[in-house]
Parts: structure tokens; sequence; C-alpha cells
């Protein structure tokens, strides 16, 4: 329940980026914020420390004196649980601490290294082209987010996991929902069980067909279920996190990207004519768009001061990358885009032991979904103004819904 000082804190998340999708919090929001560690208000009732600072947030993140486990009384949350359904479910090593989550982190790290995914970059090239043939037939306009954001990164995560992508319509809606944190928490419960019946079925067909495969979730059967290091209630948890965590994000990244770079045409036209540019580019839209907006929900476990605060062991506090990612301190005039930089710094992936498994992943996609795409359709042009696009602003993986284009 909310007390009266509660209730005279700012709401968060903060609702009011307005119209302009490249300001994660409106100039009123952060003169709001009584300093760089500053507490706000949940829509749940209660209250979390907002920490804003890159270097706070980074101490913040790799201090073992924070909980991930959301099933801790306490702990911050944008959406009430149902009585039935628990915050965590086995195997959503996301909202873990200690040996549980490194147990399960540690069977994925081998797929997602670096080398593993540079031998994914034919096929991810082979699904873009794919993705912009479809498109060019079609023809203009088209929805850039229908036609290309989303099915791209659905493509290669099904491809990845051993998801058939047939089923997109169904996974897509029910992960949107469960991001959603203003959704009904029935709904949302319902989405949940909904992904987890629907891989769980997957998952039982690969283990009752002898050798289950060659997709990662196949893999996890036969290494790991089948030798008793793993049961098949976890991995159903994996498998969720992995399918909705490497959709939605990406998607959002690629959207919310061509219509940031419609400000920037030498940048789109750096993208096409210039090989080496796109690493650099693709870090600074990492860093500034900052998707995950409403940023990481942590539990104090004990006392510990972070940027000069106490916090107390029990009290609930939030790191807000998206400010962290427009510190003045760390990055000269933050507030530009400015893919000449060393962005590298950014903390759009976290930080610490939760850090994003799928970063390498995520990048090799952008690059190579945003090169082809300028390359392709030099003129693509964005056909409506930008602060008119329907936002996702109630979900954790902010983006444009849709993006109408011309080319
Ligand atoms: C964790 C962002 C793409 C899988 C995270 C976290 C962030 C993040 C901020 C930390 C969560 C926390 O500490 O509470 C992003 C962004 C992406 C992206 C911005 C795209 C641009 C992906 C992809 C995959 C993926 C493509 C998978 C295939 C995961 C998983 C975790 C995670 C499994 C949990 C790691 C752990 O708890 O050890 N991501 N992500 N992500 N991400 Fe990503």
């Amino acid at each position: 329940m909310a007390d009266l000082a509660t209730d005279r804190l700012p709401l968060f998340p903060f609702r009011s980026p307005g119209d302009d999708p490249f300001t994660p919090v409106a100039a009123a929001d952060r003169r709001r914020l009584d300093g760089p560690v500053t507490r706000v208000r949940l829509p749940t009732g209660g209250w979390t420390w907002l920490v804003t600072r890159h270097g706070d947030v980074k101490e913040m993140l790799r201090s073992d004196a924070f909980s991930a486990d959301a099933t801790r009384p306490g702990f911050p949350l944008l959406r009430a649980p149902t009585p039935q359904t628990p915050q965590s479910t086995p195997g959503g090593f996301v909202r873990m601490d200690g040996e549980a989550h490194l147990r399960l982190r540690r069977m994925l790290t081998a797929e997602f290294m670096i080398r593993n995914i540079r031998r994914m970059e034919p096929l991810i090239a082979d699904v873009v082209d794919g993705v912009l043939d479809a498109a060019e037939a079609a023809g203009p306009p088209a929805d850039l987010v229908a036609t290309f954001a989303l099915p791209v990164p659905s493509l290669v995560i099904c491809h990845l996991l051993g998801v058939p992508y047939a089923d997109h319509a169904l996974f897509q809606r029910h992960s949107a929902t469960l991001l959603d944190h203003t959704a009904d928490p029935l709904r949302a419960r319902e989405a949940l069980l909904g992904l987890r019946a629907y891989l769980g079925n997957l998952i039982e067909a690969k283990r009752t067909s002898g050798r289950a495969g060659d997709d990662l979730l196949g893999r996890l059967v036969d290494e790991r279920v089948r030798t008793g290091e793993l049961e098949i209630d976890e991995l159903i948890g994996m498998a969720v996190l992995l399918l909705v965590a490497g959709h939605e994000t990406t998607a959002n990244m690629i959207g919310l990207s061509v219509l940031l770079l419609q400000r920037h045409p030498h940048v789109w036209q750096r993208l096409r004519d210039d090989d080496q540019a796109a690493d650099a580019v693709v870090e600074e839209l990492l860093r500034y768009l900052t998707i995950v907006r409403t940023g990481l929900p942590r539990q104090a476990i004990r006392d510990v001061e972070i940027g000069g605060r106490l916090i107390r062991a029990g009290e609930p506090v939030t790191a807000l990358l998206s400010l962290a990612n427009r510190d003045d301190e760390v990055f000269d005039d933050a507030d530009e885009f400015d893919p000449y930089r060393q962005a590298h710094q950014h903390l759009a992936f976290g930080f610490g032991v939760h850090q994003c498994i799928g970063q390498p992943l995520a990048r090799a996609e952008l690059r190579v979904a945003l090169t082809r795409l300028a390359r392709r359709f030099p003129a693509l042009t964005v056909a409506t103004d930008p602060d008119r696009l329907p936002k996702r602003d109630t979900s954790l993986v902010y983006g444009v819904a849709e993006l109408p284009v011309t080319w």
C-alpha cells in the first residue's frame, strides 16, 4: 500500500516522453528527479529507488548486494502478480540469483559466443535478403515493422531454437502481452501459460523423436535433459525467455533505428557505402535508443551505498539504463546522436552477471539488417510524421508499433 509520502513521488515508468521517440525521459520528468539516486512511485502501489548515473548503474549491476529474483516480497514490480502466477517460473533465469542463475546461463554461453554467431551470419544475410525480396515484390507503401523489423529477428531466433516460424502470430502476440506492463495480470498469465504450453509441446515432440535434432532446443534435450542435468520444465522456461527476448528486442531496435536514420541521411548513406562503418553506427544506435526504457529491477539484500545514498536491505532499486546512457560524464553531448563517437561503454545490454547473453546475435542482426536495407532501398522514406506514429510506450521494450515507408 502506498503511504502519503509515496503518493507525492513522481510516477514511474514515466509516461511523458511525449511524442518524441528519441527522448527517453522528458525534460519535465528529469527535473522532478530529486538527484541521481532518487525514489519514484510504482504503478503497483510501492516505490523504487531509481539509479540514473552511468557509474552508479554499473556499480549496482555488478554488486552482489542486489537480487534479481522477482518472487521476493518487496521486489519492484510494474504489474501486480496474480495469485496463480509467481513472477518467476522454472528456467526463467533472468530473474534468478547466484548458482541457480549461473547453472542455466552456462548451458547457453557456448551457443551465443561470438565465433558461433559469426557462423550464423550467412543465414542472417539469407533471411534478410529473403524478407527484402518479399517486400520489394509486394511494392511500396509498406509497414516496415510488419514486413521487415519483426520478421527478420523472428525468423533468425526460430531457426536457432528450432521453432516453426509458421507459428509466429501466436508467439508474437503472447510476447507482446507479456512485455506490456499495463496488460491485465490475468491476460499476462494466459500469455505466459500459452507460450509455455506451445513450447512444451514442441520440446516434447523433440524429446520423443529419438535424436532431437540440430537446433538449440534439440541440443539441450539431447545433451542436458537426457543426461538428467535439466528438467523439462526448466527447459520450457529457458525457451520462453530466449524466444521473447530474441525477437522483440531486436525488432524494436530495427524499427526505431530506421526512423532515427531518417534524420541522419549521411549515416544511412554510410551504412550503404562503407562496410567498416556499420559496427560503430550500431553501437551508437544501441546507446542512443536504449530500448529497455523501464530499466532493470533489483532488490537490495543487504545495506549498501550507491551514488552516496544508503540503500537498506529489502529496498527496491531500478537501474535506469536510458539515462545512464545519456550521462554527460561518460558521453560528450550525450543527447546527440553521433555515430563517430566511441559508444561501446553503453549499458543498453545491461551489465554484470545478467548482461544480455544474446548481444553478439543482436549486433550481427542489426548490422546485417540495416546495411542490407540501406543498400536495397537507398531512398527509403518514412511516410508519416514521426511524432504521430503509434509507440510501444507501455512495453518493457520501447519501439514504434508501425512504420509506414515508401522507397
Ligand atoms: C538479458 C537487452 C537481444 C537474450 C538482457 C538484459 C538487457 C537486454 C538489458 C539484462 C536484463 C537484466 O539484467 O535484468 C537486450 C537488447 C537486445 C537484446 C537491447 C537487442 C538489441 C537479445 C537477444 C537474445 C537475448 C537477440 C536471445 C537470443 C537475453 C537473455 C537475457 C538477456 C537470455 C538474460 C541473461 C541473464 O539473466 O543471464 N538483454 N537484449 N537478448 N537477454 Fe537480451
